[in-house]
C-alpha cells in the first residue's frame, strides 16, 4: 500500500498504460482522479474495477488538444482535491510518417497534444502541488524520443521535447519539493501498439535484450515506483522502460 492517503491525477486513465497505472495505484491505496476525453464512455470503465477502487475514482473530462478543455480540467480536479500528490501525464497520441510525407498540419496536432497541451495542464496543476511543498509528476516519453527509426520524426521529436521539458520542470520544482521524471516505454501492447508498424515494432523488440514487448503492467510498475516515497530522491530523469534495447 504504497500510495495510501494519496491522490493521484492520471491522463488517459480508460486505457492502456492509463488504465494499468490508475489500476496499480488504486490497488495500493491512493485516490485516483482519471482524466478523459469521453467521461460519459468512461462510466462503463468504471464499472469494470472492484466496487471498493471504483469508490475512490472521480472522472474530470480533458481533451489535450483543447485549451479551454485543459483549463476548465484544472478548475475541475482544485475543486476535486484539497490536495494532489501525483500527477501521471500519460494521455498521449502517435502517427507515423516519414519526413518528406510529414504535413505541418500532423506536426502541430502531435505536438500541440504531446507537448504543448502537457506543459500547460502541468503548469496549472504543479501551482496547486506547490502549495503543499511535495508532490511526484511522471511524464510518459518514449523510446521513439531516443532511436530515430524512420516514420518517427513528428511522434519521436513531440516526446524528446517532452522529455526535455521534464529536466527543466525537475530544476524548476525542486524547490516546491516536487519531483518530476519520464518513463521512456518501448513498444508496449496496447491500441497504440497495433497501430505501429509491425516490422519496425517486431524489429524493436528482437533488438531488445528481452525479446518481447512491454505489457502495460511494467510500466505502471515503474511509474508506482516513481509516484511512491521509494523514489524520494530520484528527480529529472527518464527511465527507460524498454526490455534493454541498448
Ligand atoms: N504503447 C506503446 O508502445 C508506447 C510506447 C512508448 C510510449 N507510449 C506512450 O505511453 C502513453 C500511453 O500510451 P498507450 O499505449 O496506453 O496509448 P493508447 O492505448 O493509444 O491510449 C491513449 C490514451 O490517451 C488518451 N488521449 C489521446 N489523445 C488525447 C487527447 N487529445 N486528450 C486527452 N486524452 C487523449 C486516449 O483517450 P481516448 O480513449 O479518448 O482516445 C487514451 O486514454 C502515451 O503517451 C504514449 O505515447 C506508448
Amino acid at each position: 500500500m504504497l500510495l495510501t492517503d494519496k491522490t493521484a491525477i492520471v491522463t488517459g486513465a480508460n486505457r492502456g498504460i492509463g488504465e494499468a497505472i490508475a489500476r496499480i495505484f488504486l490497488a495500493n491505496g491512493a485516490r485516483v482522479i482519471a482524466c478523459v476525453r469521453d467521461a460519459e464512455a468512461a462510466r462503463s470503465w468504471l464499472a469494470t474495477l472492484d466496487p471498493s477502487h471504483a469508490q475512490r475514482v472521480q472522472l474530470a473530462q480533458l481533451d489535450l488538444g483543447d485549451e479551454a478543455s485543459i483549463k476548465a480540467a484544472i478548475k475541475t480536479i482544485a475543486g476535486l482535491a484539497p490536495r494532489i500528490d501525483v500527477l501521471v501525464n500519460n494521455a498521449g497520441t502517435a502517427s507515423g510518417a516519414i519526413m518528406q510525407l510529414t504535413s505541418m498540419a500532423e506536426l502541430r496536432r502531435l505536438f500541440e497534444i504531446n507537448f504543448f497541451g502537457q506543459i500547460l495542464f502541468t503548469q496549472g496543476l504543479a501551482r496547486l502541488m506547490a502549495r503543499n511543498k511535495a508532490g511526484s509528476i511522471i511524464n510518459l516519453s518514449s523510446t521513439a524520443a531516443l532511436i530515430a527509426d524512420p516514420g518517427t520524426l513528428g511522434y519521436g521529436a513531440s516526446k524528446a521535447a517532452f522529455a526535455r521539458a521534464t529536466q527543466s520542470m525537475a530544476t524548476e520544482l525542486g524547490a516546491s519539493g516536487i519531483r518530476v521524471n519520464a518513463i521512456a516505454p518501448g513498444p508496449t501492447r496496447t491500441d497504440m501498439f497495433e497501430q505501429m508498424a509491425p516490422a519496425a515494432r517486431e524489429q524493436l523488440i528482437a533488438s531488445s535484450a528481452l525479446k518481447r514487448a512491454a505489457e502495460p503492467q511494467d510500466i505502471a510498475n515503474v511509474a508506482l515506483f516513481l509516484a511512491s516515497d521509494l523514489s524520494s530522491f530520484v528527480t529529472g530523469q527518464t527511465l527507460r522502460v524498454d526490455g534493454g534495447i541498448v
